[in-house]
């Protein structure tokens, strides 16, 4: 299956099932099985891997940089849930000072888009180094841009808001790989568009 095997009207309910078993359920088991031991940890940090298309406010722009792509039931719900889920995390593990930010790595060349993305692995990590390295004051919840040179929506432990999403094409796997349910594999653009700065 490919993109278009999640467009809302005609998706397979078990494909969306398996999404969000691997990209959310999943993410619940790992976190707390690791969490006896990052509570163990100097610096805890935790750092779920989203995507641009977990954005609601830019899937909800008809002329957004997403509008030419197809619609998903499956990957980007299941990418915005996570994001959901990060704000939930952090809220609750911030008094133990551990940090939990969600981020997204941008169009990054990987087996899921038969390495189409235009970052590579490298630059895609790198977003996701600075936020497992963060100082103890650190930014919490907030997602992160996913330029790997544009970290946005800063804030501070306990700031009452977080704003943007990063707005890397989403690409992903999971436990979908079978069925081939990620983002596009290819942009549906030449390139992608820049990405929208969210208003400070
Ligand atoms: N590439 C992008 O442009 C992009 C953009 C935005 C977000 N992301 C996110 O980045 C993350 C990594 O994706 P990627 O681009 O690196 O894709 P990838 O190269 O296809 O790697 C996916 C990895 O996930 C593992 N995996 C899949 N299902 C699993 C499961 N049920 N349990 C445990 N491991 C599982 C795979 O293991 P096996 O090889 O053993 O199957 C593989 O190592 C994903 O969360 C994706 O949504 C990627």
């Amino acid at each position: 299956m490919d993109a278009v095997d999640q467009i809302p009207s005609t998706v397979d309910l078990d494909m969306v099932r398996a999404v969000f078993e691997t990209n959310v359920f999943g993410v619940i088991a790992v976190t707390n099985a690791m969490l006896p031991l990052l509570r163990r940890s100097p610096a805890p940090r935790i750092i779920n891997v989203s995507s641009g298309g977990a954005s609601l406010t830019i899937n909800g722009d008809p002329d957004g940089p997403f509008t030419g792509l197809p619609t998903s039931a499956a990957y980007s719900p299941s990418k915005t849930a996570l994001n959901a889920l990060t704000v939930q995390y952090a809220n609750e593990l911030r008094k133990d000072g551990i940090l939990v930010n969600a981020a997204a790595p941008g169009y990054v060349a990987t087996d899921i888009n038969d390495h189409s993305g235009f970052l590579t692995p490298a630059q895609g990590a790198t977003l996701l180094v600075r936020l497992a390295t963060l100082g103890a004051d650190g930014p919490t919840r907030l997602l992160q841009r996913g330029r790997p040179r544009a970290l946005v929506a800063v804030g501070r432990p306990g700031a009452s808001t977080a704003r943007g999403d990063a707005p890397g094409v989403g690409a992903g796997q999971g436990a979908w790989r079978a069925a081939r349910c990620c983002a596009p594999r290819r942009p549906a653009r030449p390139s992608p568009p820049a990405c929208p700065r969210p208003a400070r």
